[in-house]
């Protein structure tokens, strides 16, 4: 299969420990969209909101889906805001297969209790933020999927058990 593995889902889904793993197994290449723009710009994402604007971000991850629009056999873990846009998601869809990570906001605020690095959800009440931003976005995850997984019961193993299950690896 040539076509790029696409992982999308909220913050906190892992998404970047998945592919990690599905690259290392699969012996392909993997790209973290986040880390891909951080290296590129020499700033933290947190950093790249405050300086430049979320705006100047989308922008950087819109250029870089673009890229993505050939099957080049790569996995992708993209940024959890990415489905916003219909033009990255049609990238997206151009060359690869999209694996929705799916999750609860219950459990992705307890993977990123201690997490400082999502501006999006800095200060109190992260559960909440969580929920509200899920709720906007629940919507365009399903929808533009190609596979979805519930991964809030599952660890990684099971998570990527159920992968090959459903790309029949
Ligand atoms: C964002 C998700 C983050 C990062 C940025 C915005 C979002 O990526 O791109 O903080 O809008 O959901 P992860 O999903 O890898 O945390």
């Amino acid at each position: 299969m040539n076509k790029n593995i696409v992982l999308i889902g909220f913050m906190g889904s892992g998404k970047t420990s998945v592919g990690k793993r599905l690259s290392m197994n699969l012996k392909r290449e993997f790209i973290d969209m986040d880390d891909f723009i951080e290296k590129r710009e020499g700033m933290t994402v947190t950093e790249i909101f405050e300086k430049k604007g979320e705006a100047a971000f989308r922008e950087m991850e819109r250029e870089l889906c673009q890229r993505f629009a050939l099957p080049k056999g790569k996995i992708i873990a993209t940024g959890g805001g990415v489905i916003k846009s219909k033009e990255n998601v049609e990238n997206l869809k151009k060359g690869g297969v999209i694996i929705y990570l799916s999750s609860t906001p219950k459990k992705i605020a307890y993977n990123l209790r201690y997490d400082t690095t999502r501006p999006l959800l800095a200060g109190d009440n992260k559960e909440e933020k969580i929920a509200r931003l899920m709720a906007e976005r629940e919507g365009l995850y399903k929808s533009c999927a190609d596979i979805t997984i519930d991964v809030s019961e599952l660890n990684l193993e099971g998570t990527l058990k159920e992968i090959y299950k459903a790309l029949d690896l």
